[in-house]
């Protein structure tokens, strides 16, 4: 038995694939030293890392080739520690309801946009606006501020700091970890619970963030340069999906739909991933459903914050423990970058010599980077390298064309597999990367999910708004029949149609549940007009999940010009205005008359009337050719040409 799953959630990233990104990147690094992560990261899309305290003080001491990593490696950077609030105003101004450029350290964002500039680094992010922690002075101060000062001063601050050489950092973290570790909602016991009065929220405070965020940048450059900078929500322990609504990930996903849903302007959603080695393939996966959730919402979705520590008391990290952190890089970045929606990924460090993660976890953890502390990479890089590399992201399309090299000829059997040849975009749209149904039947990168199992070979995992396309050689004008063949399991069912050249020609047609995946049963669609010629016909999945073999065109009894003479038929006046007057000899075996353009698609319909002539009311139309189809009782349907004025 075959089962065809359309499942959503199909890891997108199948092992096959990461075998092959694996021997391509192989490939690559022992031909040639120059790739580095930001050449193998898909084009559109970064690979970051933080800039720590050193950097920002000029000590120069994090070692000899600190800053030559970063400019070699990475195509985006972030202060680790030096834009956060404590440090960006280290002290309170005298008026705070006047908050000056000079009160903010500007020297510190230059630093980052600079250096980014001159090393050519293309996304610079800002790490972050609002935060309880690192905050300095203003914990204190704050802890006894009404909901009123809090507003304003937020407002104040966030837009000195965004507003200053506005655009030139891309991204802005608007706002840290809000939420709290215990499921229990928004974070409490910080200068956050002032806000709640009046019957504010927290949420509205959130929401008040991300706002004055936009305004001031639309302020600053204009909409369009101004929407240009992504608005982020911060957080951690937020990545794996968990169905408690309660649950961190539950109310940071409610968050943020709603946020979203009310049009507060948020861009972005940063999951900061500090991870524990080693990671497996069920956590990717269930991280990997929160982001296209997110993803779903419009939002962009990315790692911001990404180290993976191996937890060993102090003892040096061993050859298995490396392998299995090699292999964790790889999972998590394979699972986010093939993501549309993940536009990068940012490294909380990359060498073990400065991490974090040593002082915070009171040497139980370490080693959590990819560059040991001599900066020699570890397999952690390799591992992040080969998740990077996904061989067919920017697999580039090529002009249409039929795939057996010569136009599909209708009356004929299309096997739906044979769609043409493109790409994503031209010949199909498919909702991922990959063929869920790996057969080896198209190129290795088509995204189509084309099965294959013994001789036959099928597509399935069709999700509403893919399409497939055929060039098609149609012998002659006329009325064809379509019996298309598909497949759905109990409790499944979908809905699909057909153009010709962009014109809808047959309306929604339902596929039923075959009662299995691979039970294969006809639907019959009749009487689509088709003109002679080569066309491209799409197939469009309107609904639902099934799976699809073929399709066989027929055409339907028809007849041109050449109505059985005896039948006497009468169509007038030639060329008609308003009226159309229809008679002929068994008048009563009419059930009803289709006027249809000449792109098939019906513009007129009238049912018989028991009159003896039949008036079509033509008024509306406009001039040109058009096919009078008669539809009589026992599915005879005769065509004939006729001419509005
Ligand atoms: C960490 C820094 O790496 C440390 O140097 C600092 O002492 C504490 O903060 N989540 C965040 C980051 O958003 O700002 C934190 O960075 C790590 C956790």
């Amino acid at each position: 038995m075959n089962l065809f799953l359309p499942f959503k959630n199909e890891p997108k990233i199948n092992s096959k694939r990461l075998l092959i990104a694996s021997i391509l990147f192989l490939l690559i690094t022992s031909t040639s030293q120059s790739q580095t992560l930001r050449d193998i990261a898909p084009n559109g899309k970064y690979i970051g890392t933080i800039v720590n305290g050193n950097f920002f003080n000029n000590q120069g001491n994090n070692g000899p080739n600190y800053e030559g990593v970063i400019a070699e490696q990475f195509s985006s950077i972030v202060a680790e520690n030096d834009h956060k609030f404590e440090n960006i105003m280290n002290n309170e101004p005298s008026d705070i309801y006047d908050i000056n450029t000079y009160n903010i350290n500007t020297n510190k964002l230059d630093r980052l946009i600079d250096f980014a500039n001159v090393n050519n680094i293309d996304v610079k992010r800002g790490h972050a606006l609002m935060w309880y922690n690192q905050a300095g002075w203003l914990n204190g101060a704050a802890a006894d501020w009404s909901r009123e000062k809090i507003y304003t001063f937020a407002t104040n601050y966030i837009t000195k700091v965004i507003s200053y050489r506005a655009g030139e950092i891309n991204e802005w973290d608007v706002f840290n970890e809000i939420i709290s570790d215990n499921n229990d909602g928004f974070r409490t016991g910080t200068w956050y619970d002032n806000v709640v009065a009046d019957g504010k929220t927290v949420q509205d405070f959130l929401d008040h963030c991300f706002v004055v965020s936009r305004n001031a940048l639309t302020a600053a450059l204009g909409e369009t340069e101004g929407n240009k900078v992504k608005l982020y929500y911060n957080d951690y322990s937020i990545e794996s999906y968990d169905t408690n609504p309660n649950s961190k990930n539950g109310f940071m996903r409610n968050m943020i739909s709603e946020m979203v849903n009310r049009g507060v302007p948020i861009d972005a959603l940063g999951l900061q991933s500090h991870f524990v080695s080693p990671v497996d393939e069920s956590f990717t996966n269930s991280i990997s459903q929160t982001m296209d959730e997110m993803i779903g919402l419009g939002l962009i979705c990315n790692i911001t914050e990404l180290d993976i520590r191996i937890c060993n008391g102090a003892a040096p990290a061993s050859a298995a423990e490396l392998e299995e952190q090699r292999d964790s890089y790889e999972r998590v970045a394979a699972m986010a970058i093939a993501k549309e929606g993940c536009t990068g990924i940012t490294l909380w460090g990359f060498t073990d010599a400065h991490s974090w993660i040593p002082g915070w976890s009171n040497g139980e953890c370490g080693d959590a980077l990819i560059y040991d502390n001599d900066y020699n990479e570890k397999p952690a890089y390799y591992g992040l390298a080969s998740g990077l590399s996904v061989p067919c992201l920017n697999n580039p399309t090529v002009p249409q064309a039929p795939f057996s090299g010569t136009p599909a000829v209708i009356p004929g059997v299309i096997e739906f597999e044979d769609y043409d040849l493109g790409g994503e975009g031209v010949s199909y749209s498919d909702i991922d990367l990959s063929n869920n149904g790996e057969s080896d039947y198209r190129d290795e990168c088509d995204a189509v999910d084309v099965v294959t199992e013994g001789s036959e070979t099928i597509i399935g995992w069709l999700s509403v708004s893919e399409w497939l396309e055929y060039t098609v050689n149609i012998t002659q004008l006329g009325n064809y029949s379509f019996i298309i063949s598909t497949a759905a399991d109990v409790g499944f069912e979908g809905e699909g149609s057909i153009e010709v050249d962009g014109v809808d020609v047959s309306g929604l047609i339902t596929f039923p549940s075959t009662g299995g995946w691979s039970n294969y049963q006809d639907t019959e669609v009749i009487n689509i007009a088709l003109n002679a010629g080569e066309h491209v016909l799409r197939f469009n999945v309107e609904s639902g999940s099934f799976n699809i073999d073929k399709m066989t065109i027929s055409s339907s009894t028809l007849e041109i010009d050449n109505f059985d003479l005896n039948a006497n038929l009468k169509a007038y006046p030639i060329p008609f205005n308003s009226t159309l007057n229809i008679s002929y000899n068994d008048i009563e075996r009419t059930e009803s008359l289709n006027l249809l353009d000449i792109n098939g698609r019906k513009v007129l319909n009238q049912k018989y009337n028991n009159e003896a002539v039949i008036k079509m009311s033509a008024e509306n139309i406009s001039s040109g050719m058009y096919f009078l189809q008669l539809n009589l009782r026992g599915s005879i349907t005769k065509i004939i040409k006729v001419i509005k004025k």
